[in-house]
């Protein structure tokens, strides 16, 4: 039984506690917070007893596995580091920091220790964009020449998440990071990106709109657009819809997770909805479920002593785009993405 603790008990924890609970083989046997409140309420609700103010004091005083990060950015580089320095395993959420050099440190930290690090990102997890990755290596559409990756919303997410409101940077850094990570995980690396942004809502301080474009390595093109700030009346979040044009034919994920084939001579349809997972929640399921899939992946990669798909070392990649986004943003011009 691989034993883990959880540092960090607010909105997402939740899903990640839940997931936990329902995998073979790990148990979580401590969780920290330095909010009593919500570490009270998260030990009751999950019937946790091993309860910490002080993450220091649990990595000391635990005999355990791994280490589950879900803290916002700004403690993510001292408990990655504190769980490096206990050569524990570590996952953390996203953005893994504010900052690439605080990112590539953390993860040197690791490495140093000889430790595995995975950062929770989940979107690729996802089980319609695996549908979708799975058709095109299937070599169903040919080469991609081109994709769309969009994230269109006027869901308040800043109900549940007050900080999103106050950050200097906000939708590419929170949002965006995930849907340039889903188009790597698409349409493979990056080698340049124009980006440019937009604040539509006057009440937050960060932007709510970005628009990027990628040159990929190989050739191709891609459009990652999200934002926060689309009136709709047929609210899809957090549905991620994705269009890839290859040589030979065309897919497409659609609302309500309709995933489409097509080339001139034929249309497939398919319902690749995720599973409603028994403690999860519309319209959260999809990202819930895909939760469940990376801690899965988590556990299997610890057995088998491999490098989890979304390692540290993968998530830099992201990171880069993500820096360069903002770069290019604020630059006005197309940024070369360093291939680090
Ligand atoms: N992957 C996803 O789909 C997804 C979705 C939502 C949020 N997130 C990420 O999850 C992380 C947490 O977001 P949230 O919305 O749950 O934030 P939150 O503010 O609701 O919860 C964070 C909790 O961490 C605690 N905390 C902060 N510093 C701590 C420290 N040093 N030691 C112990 N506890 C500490 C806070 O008291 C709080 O209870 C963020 O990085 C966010 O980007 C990911």
């Amino acid at each position: 039984m691989l034993r883990g603790a959880l540092i960090g008990c607010g909105f997402f924890a939740a899903n990640q506690l839940h997931a936990w609970r329902d995998l073979e083989g790990v148990e979580i046997v401590a969780i920290c917070d330095t909010d009593a409140t919500r570490l009270a309420v998260t030990g009751d609700q999950f019937g946790i007893v091993r309860r910490y103010i002080d993450a220091a004091e649990m990595l000391a005083a635990e005999k355990l596995d791994f280490v589950d990060i879900a803290t916002t950015p700004p403690s993510h580089r001292a408990l990655v580091e504190l769980a490096a320095r206990h050569r524990l395993p570590v996952i953390c959420q996203k953005p893994l920091a504010a900052t690439y050099a605080d990112a590539e440190a953390m993860v040197a930290a690791c490495a140093a220790a000889g430790v595995p690090m995975m950062v929770h990102e989940n979107f690729r997890w996802q089980a319609p964009i695996r549908a979708l990755r799975t058709v095109i290596d299937e070599g169903r559409i040919g080469t991609p020449f081109f994709a769309r990756f969009a994230f269109r919303s006027g869901f308040d997410v800043y109900a549940a998440q007050p900080y999103l409101a106050e950050g200097e940077r906000f939708i590419i850094e929170d949002l965006g990071i995930h849907i340039l990570d889903v188009a790597r995980f698409v349409m493979g690396e990056a080698a340049t990106l124009a980006c440019r942004i937009q604040r539509v809502n006057p009440a937050i301080r960060g932007e709510d709109v970005a628009t990027i474009m990628l040159g990929h390595a190989g050739g191709a093109t891609s459009i990652v657009d999200c934002s926060y700030a689309t009136p709709i009346h047929d609210e899809l979040f957090p549905q991620t819809l994705i269009e890839v044009d290859g040589d030979r034919g065309r897919l497409k994920l659609e609302a309500n997770y309709r995933l489409t084939i097509e080339d001139r001579d034929s249309l497939e349809v398919h319902d690749v909805a995720p599973p409603l997972l028994s403690w999860a929640e519309r319209p959260w399921h999809g990202i819930q479920e895909s939760v469940a899939a990376i801690q899965r992946h988590w556990v299997e990669c610890l057995a088998a002593g491999c490098e989890p798909d979304t390692s540290g070392r993968d998530n830099l990649r992201t990171l880069a785009l993500v820096d360069a986004a903002y770069r290019s943003a604020a630059e006005g011009r197309t940024i070369d993405v360093d291939p680090r």
